[in-house]
């Protein structure tokens, strides 16, 4: 019998289950840490004009460096330590893909986004997950983390992390990266919820390198893109093997002039940061556990019901949110989802 095609798929990769949080239709749709806003009509009214404009039969030779520039610029980071990518998952999975051999060592802190693991899993690494110390509040086990980052490859973090919402404090950040000898990756997907900036510890460790995306605070996830920040060095060798013209002229053009645009950033973040906290507050006055974040979602935990029957329920009322095994994570919306979350709950929880 001739063998079947996925026969030939890395043995790495056939017992993987697919990444992908279910995409439910639901009115109230507070599961993928979307922004709740949209970017300006008027402000997409002029990036429209300008994208009938373009001559869309031409490769975008220079528009990934330029953004690249642009983005360097705003961050106060040198342009040569910066790549761009289709969001910035896919320059984690570049870094993994560029750094990481099978049996390598890649350390993890558990929970985290499950793509770390996933994307490390893929390429045959020796995934070491970190347990958060737990307690009353998450926190990063510094320590823990710097003792199993010997003989690794690649320590990759989230912080905030996804989906604790715990963020590392600059304190922790320095030690951290003063301590651990091998690559060390912070995922900085959700910074702009806490107003975190870890780009100083690039001066003093050049095996840092930090993700940041316009999917979140940036209000463009549609749009895919994001950057990875490092040492110039490391940038050039990734750069080798990304693919030629990776980012689209639109994503760039639309990036391009979202960068340039902090005001809308800072806005949209301190909204999200006001909501997160009003609906903390009356999670609390339910009796609910709500763990500290730093991001624009809440975990949380209460023991009136089980988790998954609790959200069953809310989507029942239209509500979609996260179920983990260590608890339920709701994305902060608009204040009308907000308000609809919070209803359901109070229907559910009596
Ligand atoms: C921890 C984390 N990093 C990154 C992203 C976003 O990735 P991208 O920039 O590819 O949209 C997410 C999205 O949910 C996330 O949770």
């Amino acid at each position: 019998m001739s063998r079947s095609p996925e026969s030939f798929v890395r043995a790495s990769i056939r017992p993987l289950a697919a990444y992908g949080p279910p995409r439910d239709p639901a009115p109230v749709p507070l599961h993928l840490n979307e922004s709740p806003s949209d970017i300006p009509d008027d402000l997409k009214r002029e990036l429209s004009a300008r994208i009938e404009a373009m001559d869309w039969s031409k490769y975008p030779i220079t528009d990934g460096a330029r953004l690249a520039g642009e983005i360097a610029a705003a961050y106060g980071v040198d342009p040569a330590g910066v790549l761009v990518g289709n969001g910035s998952n896919e320059l984690l999975q570049l870094l993994l893909f560029a750094c990481v051999e099978p049996g390598d060592k890649v350390v993890v802190a558990s929970p985290s986004f499950s793509l770390y693991g996933l994307q490390a899993t893929a390429l045959g690494a020796n995934v070491v997950e970190v347990p958060l110390r737990a307690g009353g509040e998450y926190r990063f086990p510094v320590h823990d983390l710097i003792a199993a980052s010997r003989e690794a490859k690649l320590v990759l973090l989230g912080s905030p992390n996804n989906p604790t919402g715990t963020t590392l404090s600059p304190a922790e950040a320095e030690e951290l990266s003063s301590g651990v000898r091998c690559l060390l990756g912070i995922d900085e997907a959700y910074r702009d919820f806490c107003g975190q900036d870890f780009t100083p510890l690039l001066a003093k460790n050049p095996r840092v390198a930090l993700f940041r995306t316009f999917s979140k605070a940036f209000a463009a996830a549609a749009l895919r893109a994001g950057c990875m920040i490092g040492a110039p060095s490391l940038c050039a060798e990734l750069h080798k093997i990304q693919l030629p013209y990776n980012l689209s002229a639109v994503t760039c053009l639309v990036a391009s002039e979202l960068i340039k645009r902090p005001e809308l950033v800072a806005q949209r973040a301190a909204s999200v940061r006001d909501e997160r906290e009003r609906v903390a507050r009356a999670m609390r006055e339910l009796g609910i556990t709500v763990h500290p974040s730093g991001a624009n979602f809440l975990l949380f935990e209460q023991t009136r019901r089980p988790p998954k029957e609790l959200h069953a329920a809310l989507f029942r009322h239209g509500v979609l949110i996260r179920s983990y095994p260590i608890g339920l994570r709701v994305s902060i919306g608009s204040p009308a989802h907000n308000d609809a979350f919070l209803a359901a709950l109070k229907a559910e929880l009596p």
